[in-house]
């Protein structure tokens, strides 16, 4: 745990199980993606995918451009809530969706030259009705062909991606109507990942960008990090702009949101099958998806590795799944019954990716200041909610 967050928190003060967010870290993630905003001249935007919590809205945009966008329900949640501009990329758009998401926002990213050639016509109609102060915006996602990510599960550029128009499929004869283009390569990276993608790209691309107004290096940029070189971004950056003459584009989503939040849950029961299980109100597979897809093994508050401190458990949660477990890790104490627990980094990509599997309770939604040790709950979940996802 970063000693500066969650200050003078108690996980009794809260419902289990229970998303907590601390304000004041988003405050200080955000504020040195706004200082990169500043020093670079480039655009930064909130990726919605990675954390899209309304109540914190007003500490992300601004001071930060804007958001990122999956499709139409991210996009409308950034036009009615987070403010700034919204530019939306999905692998395809439904014909039934596009109008509406034409309509939320300010630059609209495609993955082929099939979408875009089916659906410009479109696109350009609702860009001329548009007003001088709020152009619409086209372009294409790339794929620069050049790995950087370590799982593959999160490298778009890995043989057979779907996620961008490779070197060979590039139409430069249907580039009329577009102004940029985008890649999204990088997976919780620093500055030299991107310089290498930068260069791959240029590559393969830069012959086009004569044709381009804008340059979007997508997220996955680990800015908030304490060994980040934000001023070797920077330096980046601005060659690309002064070298291409394009506005860059930054769409972070996990750099806002790391070491912003905790999941508070509650030991239900202690079993022994040849080691002791603690049974959890919490849930991997639904609570913190990313514990089994990744997979990776959370920090829990207050624990160590198994053998180290004196009682060893393994911590499983409350699904069928004979899989929900979420690791061994050993207490100064005992677990009872009725104990909270809290599992460390549990904001981005967390509550974004919960489930109601087995009807298991979901967690509630609060957010805490470090700053004057005040919170709020934000929502609390019940039989209703479950109800609404079936009938
Ligand atoms: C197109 C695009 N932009 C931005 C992001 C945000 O990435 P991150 O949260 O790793 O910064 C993603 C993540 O998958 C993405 O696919």
């Amino acid at each position: 745990m970063d000693r500066d967050v969650f200050v003078n928190f108690d996980p009794q003060d809260v419902p289990s199980p229970a998303f907590v967010i601390d304000a004041a870290a988003v405050r200080r993630n955000v504020a040195l993606l706004e200082q990169v905003q500043r020093d670079s001249g480039a655009t930064v935007l909130m990726a919605l995918k990675a954390f899209a919590m309304p109540a914190l809205a007003e500490q992300i945009c601004p001071p930060l451009a804007g958001v990122c966008a999956s499709g139409l329900w991210e996009a409308q949640l950034g036009r009615d809530h987070f403010g700034g501009q919204v530019h939306t990329y999905a692998p395809a758009f439904r014909d039934d969706e596009f109008d509406q998401i034409l309509d939320l926002s300010d630059h609209v990213v495609f993955n082929s030259f099939s979408q875009w050639k089916r659906l410009r016509r479109r696109a350009r109609a609702a860009a001329a009705a548009r007003p001088a102060e709020r152009p619409l915006r086209f372009g294409m996602r790339i794929n620069p062909e050049h790995s950087e990510a370590e799982v593959a599960l999160y490298d778009p550029c890995a043989p057979y991606s779907r996620l961008g128009v490779t070197q060979a499929a590039f139409e430069a004869d249907e580039l009329d109507g577009l102004s940029g283009l985008h890649f999204h390569t990088l997976c919780e990276q620093n500055v030299d990942a991107l310089e290498r993608t930068v260069e791959a790209f240029l590559q393969k691309f830069g012959s086009y960008l004569d044709r381009m107004q804008w340059l979007n290096l997508g997220g996955g940029h680990h800015i908030s990090r304490a060994d980040y070189d934000r001023a070797r971004l920077q330096t980046l950056i601005q060659r690309l702009q002064s070298d291409y003459g394009v506005e860059v584009f930054l769409e972070p989503g996990e750099a806002a949101i790391i070491h912003c939040g905790i999941l508070v849950c509650s030991v239900l029961d202690v079993i022994d099958n040849g080691i002791p299980i603690a049974i959890l109100d919490t849930s991997a597979t639904a609570h913190m998806p990313d514990v089994l897809e990744m997979p990776y093994r959370p920090d829990v508050w207050n624990t160590a590795a198994p053998g180290v401190l004196s009682h060893t458990y393994r911590l499983g949660g409350l699904t069928c799944l004979a899989g929900d477990v979420i690791g061994d890790y050993s207490f100064e104490q005992p677990l009872q019954p009725g104990q909270r627990l809290v599992f460390d980094d549990m904001a981005h990509y967390t509550i974004v990716k919960t489930t109601m599997f087995n009807g298991v309770r979901h967690p509630a939604l609060v957010i805490y200041d470090s700053d004057n040790g005040q919170s709020q709950l934000v929502r609390r979940f019940d039989y209703h909610d479950f109800l609404r996802r079936h009938a």
